[in-house]
């Protein structure tokens, strides 16, 4: 930290001495200090986690990134931009042109893997910005979210299409849908914000609902150059190995991982499939 912070900070505490007290002005740095050593802990703790791939109750990274908080944050967002401020994001993260980079997407991850007339399952379509080429590409489309806000967003933007279910997620996922009963899962910029035990409860639920042969590309959160780079973002505490083992754990197998696509550098996409039968293309 620089020393000018600290002296920044030692002006303030001296004028809370003369302002409030010397037990406030005490007892108000105590606390100071013990929320930082708490905050650092969790890092330290998360580590562990990460690196011993735990998950389930009381695990510090599932304390964060909860599916409460992204309901709130959604349901309040102004969704009229369409998901296109995110595309333009690309410009200041990578540099990159967000048309250019958008089709890049398009090519190789839809357009790559997923078969066309086939029935494709979406986590968080939000205002539906790759949705659109899902519903234009497959015969049917399943969307998940936990915002009812998104969903309205999303069922506006694609009226004219007569092929999407719309699903909101509660605690329980959605039951509609048959197991085995879809071809592909995609989902981007949703599991960079879910946290490793919701991560590992929607691999199983893939894992279920994906035919023989189906496959998964899942946009999710990776390693960054720092904790402020994770923060910036709001990124979950997942990495591509804690991903790549759950997907390993839920009985399928990886096929790709990939840190240069995404608009955020340290973001990932991992692409997988359920069982020995690639459903390919055509
Ligand atoms: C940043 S927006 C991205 C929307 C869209 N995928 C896009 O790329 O434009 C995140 C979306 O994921 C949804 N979401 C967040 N957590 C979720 C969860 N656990 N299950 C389903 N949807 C979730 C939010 O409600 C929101 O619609």
């Amino acid at each position: 930290m620089d020393i000018e912070l600290y002296r920044a900070r030692w002006r303030k505490l001296q004028s809370y001495m003369r302002s409030r007290g010397l037990i406030w002005t005490a007892l108000f740095t105590l606390r100071f200090s013990v929320l930082w050593m708490l905050k650092r802990l969790d890092r330290w703790i998360i580590a562990v986690e990460q690196r011993r791939f735990l998950i389930g109750g009381n695990t510090v990274a599932s304390q964060y990134h909860t599916l409460g908080e992204s309901k709130r944050w959604a349901d309040r967002y102004n969704w009229s931009r369409g998901g296109n401020e995110w595309s333009n994001d690309v410009q200041s993260l990578r540099g990159l042109d967000p048309t250019a980079w958008e089709n890049v997407i398009v090519n190789q991850t839809i357009l790559k893997y997923i078969r066309p007339g086939s029935t494709v399952f979406e986590v968080g379509p939000g205002a539906g910005r790759w949705t659109k080429v899902l519903a234009s590409l497959c015969s049917r489309v399943v969307v998940a979210d936990v915002s009812e806000a998104a969903l309205e967003a999303c069922r506006n933007a694609l009226r004219s299409f007569q092929n999407v279910e719309y699903f909101l997620v509660a605690d329980a996922l959605p039951d509609a849908i048959p197991d085995e009963g879809v071809d592909f899962v995609w989902s981007y910029d949703v599991f960079v914000h879910i946290n490793p035990n919701d991560t590992a409860r929607y691999l199983a639920y893939f894992a279920r609902k994906l035919r023989a042969g189906g496959i998964g590309i899942i946009h999710h959160a990776g390693e960054y150059i720092s904790d402020d780079d994770r923060s910036n973002g709001w990124r979950s505490y997942m990495t591509g190995k804690f991903f790549a083992h759950l997907v390993e754990e839920n009985g399928m197998k990886v096929l790709d991982q990939n840190g240069d696509l995404p608009h955020k550098p340290g973001d990932v996409i991992t692409v997988f499939t359920k069982g020995r039968g690639i459903i390919r293309k055509g």
